[in-house]
């Protein structure tokens, strides 16, 4: 495999490969420092939407490994508007060792890969967010050892988020619950793709309307904005449907009592979280967000070493 575009293209066997080598890398730089697997290597990070976890985690992670990381900003590369995806990807795959891309349209992920000689790693697109993923499977397997067998649910707007978060689950053998509104549905291809690795790994999943029924029994509770970049027109529509699926603090306490809390960030505290949960005991937010640097070291080495 050439490239990291989704979860979803990858066995257990390597996605769990990738943790484990995340765990490796993370006690290794504890321990003063990582070996130069990526020595002389850089990555060309592409960027059409904001972001501080991405950014800066892809880049420190390239800098810990011995690489070198490039900053595009959308107003400097207009992808597929100042020219074409296809020649952006053919002209930066002589210069740079892999792409990190942050796009709108999932396509253009696609169309980069397509078209790009050198990996290219999705950095969130309208449809997943498989490196935010293999994040929170590392968080959840530090708290709990594994992800076989647990409770895991998600509050909220079935999203890019919720996408990559239900893949990895079922990939790895984690019960996968969702409540949402209606209208907020996960789309109903990534639903069918669940259903095919839940059979291989005996996930249950279970699409839900009440928050309380969904965390009953749950070991991991999380949630994403109401509104992610690109649907701002949609954001004053959207905070009169989401309050019922806030998640607070009575909430959380219907939950298993050692539940952790998730969030991949940035969080609207007082709409889609709390600052008690978010700051609270059970909340497990920041080393959450920095396992985004551990877990896609993992992935890096996987493409670029
Ligand atoms: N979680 C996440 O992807 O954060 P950023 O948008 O800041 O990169
Ligand atoms: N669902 C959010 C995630 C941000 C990291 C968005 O796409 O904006």
């Amino acid at each position: 495999m050439k490239d990291f575009l989704a979860v979803s293209d990858y066995s257990p066997v390597e996605l769990q490969e990738m943790l484990d080598l995340a765990v490796a890398l993370k006690k290794e730089l504890k321990s003063g420092g990582n070996k130069p697997l990526l020595k002389g290597k850089v990555l060309g990070m592409i960027f059409q939407k904001p972001s501080l976890r991405t950014r800066v985690s892809f880049d420190m992670g390239m800098r810990q490994l011995g690489g070198d990381a490039l900053y595009l900003s959308p107003a400097e590369i207009g992808l597929g508007q100042r020219e074409s995806i296809a020649d952006v990807a053919r002209v930066l795959s002589g210069y740079v060792d892999g792409l990190m891309a942050r796009v709108f349209a999932h396509d253009h992920v696609l169309q980069l890969a397509q078209w790009s000689s050198v990996p290219v790693i999705n950095g969130l697109s309208d449809y997943n967010h498989p490196c935010q993923a293999m994040a929170d499977a590392l968080t959840i397997i530090e708290d709990f050892g594994s992800m076989k067998g647990l409770n895991v649910t998600y509050i909220g707007d079935g999203n890019n988020v919720a996408v990559s978060l239900m893949h990895i689950c079922a990939k790895l053998g984690a019960n996968f619950t969702i409540a949402n509104p209606e209208d907020y549905d996960i789309t109903p291809k990534a639903i069918e793709d669940a259903r095919k690795f839940a059979a291989v790994s005996g996930s249950k999943l279970t699409f839900l309307r009440d928050p309380h029924a969904a965390v009953k029994g749950a070991h991991v509770i999380y949630t994403d904005t109401w509104t992610s970049m690109g649907q701002e027109a949609e954001a004053k529509k959207r905070e009169l449907v989401f309050p019922p699926y806030q998640v607070n603090a009575a909430l959380v306490a219907e939950a298993d009592p050692k539940a952790i809390v998730l969030h991949c960030l940035p969080a609207h505290r007082g709409q889609e979280i709390t600052d008690e949960v978010a700051d609270g005991p059970h909340s497990r937010l920041f080393p959450q967000a920095h396992n985004r640097m551990h877990a896609q070291k993992a992935v890096l080495v996987k493409l670029l070493a």
